[in-house]
């Protein structure tokens, strides 16, 4: 095979300028960091949490309840997003007061301890100990979930189910 060595200089020279041209073009472009947006309202929850440590725990939260973040966060006045720092909705501030009785029961009756960014550790008693993917534990009849579990003395009995307790 007959290989041009005239052409060889030219190619890499061309070469060279294009990946000049797009380094020079990439760093016209720095990568951008997506900056979370401040947390500005904490009363309940360590306040210099970040909104990452913040979204971690909300997740935790969520799922507990079986809800999404909109269950205790009011919507932006724009209709985009969510306006996490507002305290409208009640359940927001009921949430709150969970999260102190459960931290409480946890410092009282068991080993209560605090993780390495001081919030509570919720170990043996947490959000999902009680919830169990259930938010409205006040209007739950038994059985609220499918595990096989006792019903709490004088629980409606749920419809269409035989009563073998009966004696
Ligand atoms: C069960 C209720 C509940 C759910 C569900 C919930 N949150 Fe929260 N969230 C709270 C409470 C209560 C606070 C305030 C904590 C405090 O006062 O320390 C809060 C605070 C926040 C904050 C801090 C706002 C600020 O500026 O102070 C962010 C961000 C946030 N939540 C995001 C989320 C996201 C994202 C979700 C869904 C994954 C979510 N939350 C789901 C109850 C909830
Ligand atoms: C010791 C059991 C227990 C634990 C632990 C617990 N909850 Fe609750 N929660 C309840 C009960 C019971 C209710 C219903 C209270 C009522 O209204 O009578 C409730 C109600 C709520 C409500 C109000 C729901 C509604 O009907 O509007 C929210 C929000 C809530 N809990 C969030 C949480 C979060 C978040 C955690 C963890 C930080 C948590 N709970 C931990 C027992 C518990």
């Amino acid at each position: 095979m007959h290989f041009n060595k005239k052409l060889l200089i030219p190619i890499v020279l061309i070469s060279g300028v294009i990946s000049l041209a797009s380094m020079t073009l990439v760093n016209k472009q720095p990568i951008q960091e997506r900056v979370d947006p401040p947390v500005t309202n904490l009363k309940v929850l360590p306040k210099h949490l970040t909104f990452k440590q913040v979204d971690h725990i909300m997740d935790n939260w969520a799922a507990s309840l079986g809800v999404r973040c909109g269950f205790c966060h009011e919507p932006n006045a724009n209709g985009k997003g969510m306006d996490f720092a507002s305290d409208k909705k009640p359940e927001k501030q009921m949430a709150r007061e969970m999260y102190q009785m459960a931290a409480k029961l946890n410092k009282k009756y068991f080993k209560g301890e605090k993780d390495s960014i001081g919030v509570a550790k919720l170990g043996s008693v947490n959000c999902y100990t009680c919830h169990q993917g259930v938010a409205h534990l006040e209007a739950a009849t038994w059985p609220v979930r499918k595990h096989n579990m006792m019903p709490p003395p004088g629980a409606p009995k749920p419809q269409g189910t035989s009563d073998s307790t009966k004696h």
